[in-house]
């Protein structure tokens, strides 16, 4: 990719996300960048640069998808990439689960990213790369942990959604479902291996190797396929 290559990076105000605007200024892109709240993240302000745009963006609100949409018209996007979600307590089995809470997970995991990914594809490259952020534990194939089962239930139907929408609409886009590995984050916690450094320079290469290859693959941060 040559470095006027364009990423919007949807989820960006701490975390992964940031990291992941980190990493593409580095990397010499323009960063269009949202946050949920204008201005909310000082993290965010803090990296402020002719090369970084910042939006607001909550994608629980279709409306604010589809105004963004209308402000990003005429921009050429090489890379969509939806990191935003939210995680729930983990200890609470699927028969005890609030009917809001599950709605509120699934919502923000699977509905939001894939409304993003509907009303933005239009201005990202015939050739470019959407990039939605999933889970080990959105894997059906892989033996489940106990626990999270509402958090892999959301990731897992991101996965299912993000394959139909390959079928009818990928064309010749390339379409990664990533696995960032267990990353020191609020999600994460402290007790997590990885360093949001090193999962965001791993990410950033594997799009990069995999970039121009048209199809969806479920793949982790160094690049290797995950089961479905
Ligand atoms: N950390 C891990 O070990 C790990 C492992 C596997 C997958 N993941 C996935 O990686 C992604 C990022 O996780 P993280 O660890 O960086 O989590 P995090 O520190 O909790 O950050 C989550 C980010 O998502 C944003 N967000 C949440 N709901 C949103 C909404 N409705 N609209 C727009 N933005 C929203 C948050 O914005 P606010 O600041 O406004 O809340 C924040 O920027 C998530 O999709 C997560 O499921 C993380």
């Amino acid at each position: 990719m040559s470095n006027s290559s364009t990423a919007l990076i949807v989820g960006a105000s701490r975390g992964l996300g940031l990291g992941l605007v980190r990493e593409y200024l580095k990397r010499e892109w323009r960063v269009i960048a949202t946050e949920r709240r204008p201005g909310s993240s000082a993290s965010l302000s803090a990296l402020a640069s002719d090369a970084l745009t910042v939006e607001a963006l909550d994608i629980d609100d279709e409306a604010a998808i589809a105004a963004l949409a209308e402000r990003l018209t005429g921009t050429s996007l090489d890379l969509l990439y939806i990191n935003a979600g939210v995680s729930d307590d983990s200890t609470v089995p699927i028969g005890q689960v609030a009917t809001a809470e599950f709605d509120r997970v699934m919502r923000t995991n699977a509905l939001g990213p894939m409304r993003v990914v509907e009303r933005l594809s239009d201005v990202v490259t015939q050739r470019g790369t959407i990039a939605v952020m999933s889970s080990a534990l959105g894997s059906v194939s892989s033996e489940p942990s106990a626990g999270y089962d509402v958090y892999g239930a959301s990731k897992a139907a991101l996965n299912r959604l993000m394959r139909g929408y390959a079928v009818r609409a990928g064309g010749d886009r390339t379409l990664l479902l990533m696995m960032p590995g267990w990353v020191k984050t609020d999600m994460g916690g402290d007790e997590a291996p990885l360093d949001v450094e090193t999962s965001v320079r791993g990410i950033a290469d594997a799009i990069s190797a995999r970039s121009g290859t048209p199809g969806v693959t479920f793949i982790n941060y160094e690049n290797a396929v995950v089961p479905w």
